[in-house]
């Protein structure tokens, strides 16, 4: 069954603690957090000062996107402001750095994710799958919320899923009741959606008819999204 992990970018940043009490009582168990450096992406969001206070405001599980050129100088700050899991960018480390990167985020205790730009290959990246906890695809080129669908990343993630049987599968971007059926029936278990949650009339039965899509079933969207 996929998890739904509202992402805090398309909250009400005025009200944090009220909108991830919104999260909880909707069913929500983890959070997803985008922090962006304004280098690796052009925009700007926050670090580990404000995620240390939404630690304390709230019990569910803080996953963290770090959208930033160097993350490694910083991952400690974020794991110690109170992040369950912390996914890197293979597009900031690169090949070289990966391993070392992966072991740092391991040694730190959290949970370690990859994630992957949409024109990223991650097949040439297999080799450090069996070493995390989870991939993430971004879904669309990261940055901002609310944007379309990329549905070129799709052969990705089934690439990935037919590799991988068990590795957990998150996707980032254009997440929806429109593309939710698609991405699960290719193997996505760990839905990441900022707008479609946050935005939706009925954020609980959005949540309790995502988690109940099943990888098994055939989307009814697959036609139009495939070529
Ligand atoms: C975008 C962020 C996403 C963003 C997704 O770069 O990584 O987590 O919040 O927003 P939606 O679901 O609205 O596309
Ligand atoms: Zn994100």
């Amino acid at each position: 069954m996929p998890q739904v992990l509202p992402s805090l970018l398309s909250a009400d940043f005025a009200r944090l603690a009220d909108e991830m009490e919104r999260c909880r009582v909707a069913g929500a168990r983890t959070l997803h957090l985008d922090v962006m450096d304004a280098h690796f992406v052009p925009n700007l969001t926050f670090g580990p000062p404000v995620i240390s206070c939404l630690r304390k405001a709230t019990p569910l599980q803080l996953d963290v996107h770090l959208m930033m050129s160097d993350p490694m100088r910083y991952a400690a700050d974020f794991r110690k402001a109170g992040a369950d899991a912390i996914t890197i960018h293979v597009e900031a480390v690169g090949q070289r750095r990966v391993e070392a990167a992966i072991s740092g985020l391991r040694a730190l205790g959290c949970q370690v994710g990859l994630s992957f730009n949409p024109d990223t290959d991650p097949r040439l990246w297999f080799t450090w799958f069996d070493r995390v906890d989870l991939v993430m695809f971004m879904t669309v080129y990261p940055g901002f919320g609310g944007q379309a669908f990329i549905p070129e990343v799709r052969d990705y993630v089934r690439a990935t899923r037919a590799r991988f049987p068990r590795l957990p599968i998150q996707v980032d971007g254009g997440i929806n009741r429109e593309t939710i059926p698609t991405i699960v029936a290719d193997g996505a278990d760990r839905l990441v959606c900022g707008n479609a949650f946050f935005h939706d009339p009925d954020p609980a039965a959005f949540l309790a008819w995502a988690e109940s899509v099943s990888s098994l079933q055939p989307p009814a969207s697959s036609l139009q999204l495939l070529p």
